[in-house]
């Protein structure tokens, strides 16, 4: 079942674009994916705190807190800045099963001023459910998401 990227962005907008508390901000934007995503048991946010990612607003089951920097799917999008999309989660070295369920992943580091701050990551219970144009949906909804949070004037230092 294809997502329609476009519509969740204007829903997006719709519901926190005038916004200003970034916690409400980012608990609605977990909520409204992980509403219109198909097939998927995790979503939810870790924040970087001091070279490791700590666990903020999801929606599943509850999940390891803390993701040390470069380690798992997690911790390598985010020391790279780079999205990562593992189509089978076992065969991927140092992936941290949360829920011995999820089968493929998708991460997606959230950057600011040339920073990452935070990462986005979806669970999938299903071998390789996303394709690349999921992947380039949900970075547009998290270049969206990242919008929203600046426009709220506040450091994104001190994210949630
Ligand atoms: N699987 C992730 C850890 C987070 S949980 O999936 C919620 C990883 O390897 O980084």
């Amino acid at each position: 079942m294809t997502v329609d990227y476009e519509l969740v962005g204007r829903q997006l907008d719709a519901l926190i674009g005038d916004e200003s508390d970034m916690l409400a901000i980012s608990v609605n934007f977990v909520a409204l994916l992980y509403t219109e995503i198909p097939d998927i048991n995790w979503l939810g946010i870790y924040v970087l705190r001091n070279d490791e990612l700590v666990l903020g607003p999801f929606q599943g089951l509850p999940a390891c807190v803390h993701i040390p920097l470069g380690r798992g799917v997690c911790g390598t999008a985010a020391e790279t800045a780079q999205p990562l999309r593992v189509d089978d989660v076992h065969a991927f070295a140092g992936h941290i099963a949360c829920d011995p369920a999820s089968r493929s992943e998708l991460v997606v580091p959230l950057i600011s001023r040339g920073r990452v701050f935070a990462v986005l990551d979806i669970d999938s219970p299903d071998a390789s459910r996303f394709s690349g144009e999921d992947q380039e949906g949900v970075e547009e909804l998290c270049r969206i998401f990242v919008r929203l949070l600046e426009s709220t004037g506040q450091s994104l230092d001190e994210f949630i």
